[in-house]
């Protein structure tokens, strides 16, 4: 085990989420007690960062000078309190829907349908029946997907998404599961965008909006990835405006990443947004990024009990009363999560260890090989940054029931 110092342990500090004579809290509270009196597994959400990201990301535009919307990607994170704080505090905040449920959940808690944008893959009739009353802008990825929508609602004003072949992630730029060398299912490919004003002529569809989302947790290494990305987009969106398409807006998606392991700093948002002023503002389009992570990662942590540690064949086990069904960034896309012991945050490792969950598979596992403090069973122990793609994807896998949320509106 490699000795570590006190900032190295405890890199995940930030506002809303600190150390109060040793033990941890979140935005102010004391976490350990938290999950005592609430139970355990559950998520804590310091909502006020959701806040604070949101608003980093409208001064970035501002600042570049960018005619910006800033869209939450509802599929991070769609509990009722954190949608209802958004609204009340970040009232300038639209959403990114990608299902019928969720377009009915975004208007159900309160966004109207000029502040909703569609950006789902293989639409199906039955969808279509759904999501196309409602009035939300839509935004097609596919030239099938086109004529489906076309006969479905001939003379409608639509978007539709390109493929760039090249993405931006956290594991470095130029490809990524959304676009890159590699055929996907998502988007337009440039060569293919006049067919795409051909369908559109034939059913009468107005392009209005050309989309790109193409990455997930890139950070400033990945910016010259992303500006590539942009810059293909661009020349996207000239094409069509030559070919007649009044192109008032350049969705570029999301993917923007937040710290989640050690050795990551913040995204360079000032470089950021000056990559859509120098290739999109010449273009005349309002410019809109629709993260999830971005908002929602930092701003959720989840908190379990110690029921097992054991040693091994000299690998020390740390069970947790939680499962990968309602933590499963891990188990499905291999995100590290990086386990902090409540009483003791920032403490001096003593061994390694392993986390693991209560769900009946292997790989129900939370970190593996982590150095650790003294852990007994009874410990709380905190998971941070798993605000965005956990509870979400929550599922009922061993009939294991979902963790509840305590969302705190303020910070003490
Ligand atoms: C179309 C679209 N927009 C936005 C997002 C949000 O991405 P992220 O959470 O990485 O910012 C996704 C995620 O899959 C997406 O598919």
């Amino acid at each position: 085990m490699r000795a570590t110092t006190t900032d190295e342990r405890t890199w995940w500090k930030r506002p809303g989420l600190g150390i109060v004579e040793g033990r941890l809290t979140i935005a102010g509270r004391d976490a350990e007690e938290m999950a005592r009196e609430r139970g355990t597994p559950i998520f804590v959400y310091d909502l006020e960062r959701a806040r604070e990201q949101a608003e980093a990301l409208r001064g970035a535009f501002e600042a570049a000078d960018v005619p910006a919307t800033v869209r939450y990607a509802l599929k991070a994170q769609r509990e009722p309190g954190f949608l209802r704080f958004l609204r009340r505090r970040a009232p300038f905040v639209g959403l990114d829907v990608c299902s019928p449920g969720e377009l009915e959940w975004a208007l159900e808690h309160g966004w109207g349908p000029d502040e909703i944008s569609y950006t789902g893959t293989n639409l199906s009739d039955r969808d279509l029946a759904r999501i196309l009353p409602t009035g939300c802008h839509l935004n097609v990825d596919l030239l099938s997907q086109l004529e489906r929508v076309g006969r479905a609602a001939p003379g409608r004003t639509i978007g539709i998404r390109v493929n760039p072949r090249a993405g931006a992630t956290h594991a470095g730029g130029g490809e990524s599961a959304y676009a890159g060398s590699k055929p996907t299912k998502f988007g337009i490919y440039p060569e293919r965008l006049l067919d795409a004003v051909a369908i559109a002529r034939r059913y009468d569809l107005t392009i209005d909006t050309v989309h790109v989302h193409s990455g997930y947790l890139y950070f400033d290494d990945s910016l010259d990835a992303v500006e590539e990305v942009i810059r293909r987009v661009a020349l996207a969106t000239s094409s069509l405006i030559e070919a007649g398409c009044p192109i008032a807006e350049v969705n570029t998606g999301g993917g923007l990443g937040v710290p989640f392991r050690p050795s990551d700093t913040p995204l360079d948002l000032a470089a950021w947004a000056g990559i859509m002023a120098r290739h999109l503002a010449p273009l005349g389009v309002t410019v809109a990024t629709e993260p999830g992570e971005f908002i929602a990662k930092q701003s959720g942590v989840h908190l379990a009990e110690v029921v097992t540690v054991e040693d091994r064949d000299g690998s020390t086990f740390v069970g947790l009363d939680t499962g990968w069904n309602v933590l499963c960034e891990h188990f499905v896309y291999r995100i590290p999560f990086y386990p902090i012991l409540c009483r003791a945050a920032g403490a001096a490792p003593v061994r390694d260890v392993t986390f693991s969950g209560h769900i009946n598979e292997g790989p129900d596992l939370f970190a593996e090989d982590h150095p650790f403090p003294e852990v007994t069973e009874g410990d709380i122990v905190a998971l941070p940054n798993v605000g965005a793609y956990n509870a979400s994807m929550t599922s009922m896998h061993c009939m294991r029931e979902p963790a509840a949320a305590v969302l705190l509106e303020d910070r003490v």
